[in-house]
């Protein structure tokens, strides 16, 4: 007797760690310890027990979500936000009498602009969604295969088979091109009979250049070029669908350029060897771009130029009448 209540309480306290089936519920999206370079994470939960009445997520924002159970359907999905670095969500199912399970999971949110956040820990990896064994949890209630036509945008975004599940990418203020016209497949080309649907573009550059060709045509004749230009890390700067500044840059320039530019933190810019005084790079009103604060990019291009250290004038010095006039 003694022996079987041992057991019995062994089974109990093993199914409880691995959370899946007393919980009521099972987690199909996100894979856990996989990595998101984007701001959002899709949260899909399939409820196996008939008395669960509630489900709420709780995430690193504070922000609690409820989704009520329905009659008739057993898959409950929500998009969340996701803060830098690690993420746990964790889910709990709640019934007439109160909390019937919990589950949780981690996820890692890698941000390229801060240094803290730009390597995930070695236990996470980039995980790829659209295998067809998870699509096919998805396709009794959502459309999952590509319906744009190459180079014709969408009249009405919600047309798109994507919008649905993937909307937040382009919600933001700025919005690039092939994103907000839902034209996804123009960078994530499909894999015909590949493990994985969509490809996530590695060389992303020229990628970028195909499209932009009076660009590359513009910069590649130039003399000097940026590093990271020539890198094609288009996207260390820029994010590909939509972002909060203009050209969807990953950050305000200033921050973007000593994201990798360390030294030039403390305002110690010596730009005149002559007088050999440092000039400030912020925090103060930039005379030749009325409106605007004074910034890297009021004096560097970020992407090439015919003076040397990116100067967007024909010298570094002509370049300081530009503010500073006679
Ligand atoms: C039982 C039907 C059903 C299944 C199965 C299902 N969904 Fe959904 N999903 C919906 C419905 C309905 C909505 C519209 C919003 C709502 O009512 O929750 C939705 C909305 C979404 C959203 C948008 C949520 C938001 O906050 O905007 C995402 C993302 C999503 N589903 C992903 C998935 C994924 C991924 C799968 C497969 C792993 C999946 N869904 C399986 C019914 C389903
Ligand atoms: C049923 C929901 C759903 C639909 C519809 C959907 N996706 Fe996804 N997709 C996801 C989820 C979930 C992820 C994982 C990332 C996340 O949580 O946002 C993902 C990830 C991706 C990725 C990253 C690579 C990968 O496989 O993880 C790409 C690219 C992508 N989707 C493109 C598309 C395109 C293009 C379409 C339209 C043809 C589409 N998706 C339709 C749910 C969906
Ligand atoms: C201009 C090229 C481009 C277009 C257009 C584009 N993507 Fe992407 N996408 C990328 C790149 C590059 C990445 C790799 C991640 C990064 O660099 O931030 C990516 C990553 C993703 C991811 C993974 C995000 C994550 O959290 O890791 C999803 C999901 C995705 N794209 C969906 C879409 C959907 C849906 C569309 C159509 C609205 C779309 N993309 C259009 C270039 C593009
Ligand atoms: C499928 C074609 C296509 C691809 C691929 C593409 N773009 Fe674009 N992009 C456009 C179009 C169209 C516009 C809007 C027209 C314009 O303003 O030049 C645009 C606009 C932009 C702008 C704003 C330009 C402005 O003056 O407002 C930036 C920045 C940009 N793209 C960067 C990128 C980066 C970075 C990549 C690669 C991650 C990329 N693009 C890939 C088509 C593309
Ligand atoms: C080091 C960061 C950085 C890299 C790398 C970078 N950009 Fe930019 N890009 C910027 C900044 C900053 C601006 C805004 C310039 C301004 O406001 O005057 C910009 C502006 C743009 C514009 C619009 C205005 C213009 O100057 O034509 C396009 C298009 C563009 N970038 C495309 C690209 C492409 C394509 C690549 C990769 C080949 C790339 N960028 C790589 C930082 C970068
Ligand atoms: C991804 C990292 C990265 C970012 C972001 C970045 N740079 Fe650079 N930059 C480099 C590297 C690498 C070099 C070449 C090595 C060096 O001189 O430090 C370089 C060189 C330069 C040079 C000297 C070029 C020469 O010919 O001597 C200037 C000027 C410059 N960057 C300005 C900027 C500005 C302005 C920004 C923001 C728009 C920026 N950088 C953002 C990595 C970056
Ligand atoms: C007021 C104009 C101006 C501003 C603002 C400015 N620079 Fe410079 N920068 C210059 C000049 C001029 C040179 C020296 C050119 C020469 O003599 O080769 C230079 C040189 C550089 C160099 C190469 C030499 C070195 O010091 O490493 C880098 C890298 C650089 N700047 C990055 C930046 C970054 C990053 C910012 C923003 C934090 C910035 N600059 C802001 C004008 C400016
Ligand atoms: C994009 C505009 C811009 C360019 C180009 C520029 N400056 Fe300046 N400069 C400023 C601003 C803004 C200030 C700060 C004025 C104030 O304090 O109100 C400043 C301040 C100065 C100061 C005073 C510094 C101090 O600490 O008081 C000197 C000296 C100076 N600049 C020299 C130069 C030289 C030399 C060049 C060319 C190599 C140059 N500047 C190019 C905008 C510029």
């Amino acid at each position: 007797m003694r022996k079987k209540l041992f057991w019995a309480g062994m089974i109990f306290t093993v199914s409880l760690l691995w959370g899946g089936a007393d919980s009521g519920m099972q987690l199909l999206a996100p894979a856990s310890l996989s990595v998101y370079h984007e701001q959002s994470a899709s949260v899909v939960v399939k409820v196996t027990s008939a008395t669960i009445e509630k489900i709420v997520i709780t995430t690193e924002t504070d922000q609690q979500i409820n989704m009520l159970a329905v009659q008739g359907r057993n898959t409950y999905c929500k998009t969340i936000r996701l803060l830098p670095g690690e993420n746990k969500i964790t889910l709990t199912a709640i019934g007439k009498e109160g909390e019937i399970g919990k589950l949780s999971t981690i996820i890692y949110h890698d941000i390229v602009t801060e240094k803290k956040y730009r390597y995930p820990p070695e236990n996470y990896s980039v995980q790829m969604f659209h295998l067809a064994s998870n699509e096919k949890r998805c396709s009794p209630c959502h459309k999952m295969e590509v319906n744009e036509s190459p180079g014709v945008a969408f009249e009405n975004p919600t047309d798109s088979n994507c919008y649905g599940c993937h909307q937040k990418l382009t919600a933001r203020p700025h919005g690039h091109a092939p994103a907000i016209n839902w034209l996804c497949t123009s960078c994530h080309q499909t894999q015909k009979g590949g493990e994985y649907t969509f490809k996530l573009p590695d060389k992303i550059g020229e990628a970028c250049l195909n499209c932009h060709k009076k660009e590359k045509e513009t910069w590649e004749a130039k003399r000097f070029h940026h590093m990271p230009f020539d890198a094609k890390q288009c996207t260390r700067c820029h994010n590909p669908h939509s972002g909060e500044e203009r050209f969807y840059l990953r950050a305000k320039p200033w921050d973007l350029c000593t994201s990798c530019h360390a030294d030039k933190i403390s305002g110690n810019h010596i730009i005149n060897t002559i007088i050999a005084k440092t000039h400030p790079t912020r925090g103060k009103p930039d005379p030749s771009r009325p409106g605007k604060e004074l910034e890297c990019i009021s004096c560097h291009n970020p992407h090439a130029s015919d003076t040397r250290s990116l100067i967007m004038e024909k010298s570094p010095m002509s370049i300081c009448a530009k503010c500073h006039k006679k």
